[in-house]
């Protein structure tokens, strides 16, 4: 009998704490995630010209934005492991039911794409922004053209939630849930748009590699994955898990036919179709100097 006694207190006290933990983490991430910033972009001088919008579709594609924004960027979710995990959805950019267009100034334009701040003022959620703010004014200024151009789409997308684990893994700095803490608001706007083929494009490009191949290219899981998910591979060239024995046309190859010199046909999680297969000849070799060009790293380091 006593033991079963201690047993039951053994127990409420568990439930005292992780309630009390939980609590916790909660109120200090409901902080983040409702603290709001006061950020009034610079205006932007946006043409609406075909070339313009061609530029603009281009950007987009490279950029990634219809990967979690869906075909025709009319929305789509885009986490949902709900409620432990999260329950996050890539809104719908077009001017159709359940869509931003309509609604958007082209500040608000600026202020999501490059600070990654919504109209409330608040921090949108995963949203990458910080990949984006390196944007050049120009490119920037052509994304938002043709987002603009883009025909009315209906959505009818659920709320997003965030549960438990990704609060906790928040915290933690484990899980970019929150962009606008990761942006410099005040930083200066890239200028130029570098072209051609040289280290500087490859590095502009670059950035949006870095969100799943990390940060110093050299892959690994990405934190807060699941175990299914496919591994990033190692960009650096690192002989023994990297790129180190490639050649550029390895390297055009896996980019435009997904195709490896091993011999394997690269996971689909790996934008090879939505991304690398519509960049141009310059773009590539581009990337691939700065890859070359990047210390070598075993892999995982991030
Ligand atoms: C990794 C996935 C991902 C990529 C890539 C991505 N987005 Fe997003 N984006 C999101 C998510 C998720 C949200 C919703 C955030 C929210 O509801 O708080 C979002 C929100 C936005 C918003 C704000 C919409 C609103 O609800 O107010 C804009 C504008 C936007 N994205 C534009 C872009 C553009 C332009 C690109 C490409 C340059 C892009 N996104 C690439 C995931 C992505
Ligand atoms: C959405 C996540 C994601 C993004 C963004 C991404 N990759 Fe990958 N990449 C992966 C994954 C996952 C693999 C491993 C695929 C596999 O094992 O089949 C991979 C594999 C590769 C490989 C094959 C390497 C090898 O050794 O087999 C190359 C090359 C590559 N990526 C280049 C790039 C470049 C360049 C960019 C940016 C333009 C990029 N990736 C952007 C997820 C991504």
């Amino acid at each position: 009998m006593r033991i079963v006694i201690w047993l039951v207190r053994l127990i409420l006290a568990v439930v005292v704490i992780v309630v009390v933990a939980l609590g916790v983490v909660y109120a200090l991430s409901a902080r983040r995630i409702n603290k709001t910033y006061d950020v009034q972009p610079a205006s932007l001088s946006i043409s609406t010209d075909e070339t313009s919008v061609a530029r603009g579709q281009h950007i987009a594609t490279v950029r990634g934005c219809m990967d979690c924004h869906g075909a025709g960027a009319g929305g789509a979710i885009f986490m949902d492991a709900a409620p432990v995990f999260a329950r996050i959805s890539a809104s719908n950019l077009t001017s159709g039911k359940g869509g931003i267009g309509s609604s958007y100034s082209d500040a608000d334009w600026v202020r999501s794409i490059r600070h990654g701040i919504g109209p409330d003022q608040k921090s949108l959620l995963f949203m990458p922004s910080a990949e984006f703010a390196i944007m050049s004014e120009q490119d920037l200024a052509d994304l938002i053209a043709y987002l603009k151009s883009l025909p009315a789409k209906d959505s009818d997308l659920p709320p997003n939630s965030v549960g438990p684990i990704a609060r906790i893994l928040t915290l933690a700095g484990q899980f970019p849930l929150l962009p606008a803490e990761e942006v410099d608001h005040k930083a200066a706007i890239p200028g130029g748009t570098p072209t051609g083929v040289s280290l500087e494009h490859g590095e502009y490009l670059a950035i949006t590699c870095t969100g799943c191949h990390g940060t110093g290219l050299s892959g690994g899981p990405i934190p807060g994955s699941f175990a299914s998910d496919p591994v990033p591979a190692n960009l650096t060239p690192d002989p023994a898990t990297g790129l180190g024995n490639w050649s550029e046309t390895d390297f055009y190859k896996a980019m435009r036919e997904g195709q490896t010199p091993e011999g394997k046909t690269l996971d689909p999680f790996m934008p090879w179709q939505s991304i690398t297969s519509k960049m141009t000849d310059e773009e590539l070799s581009s990337l691939w100097l700065y890859l070359q060009s990047l210390p070598a790293q075993p892999k995982g380091g991030r």
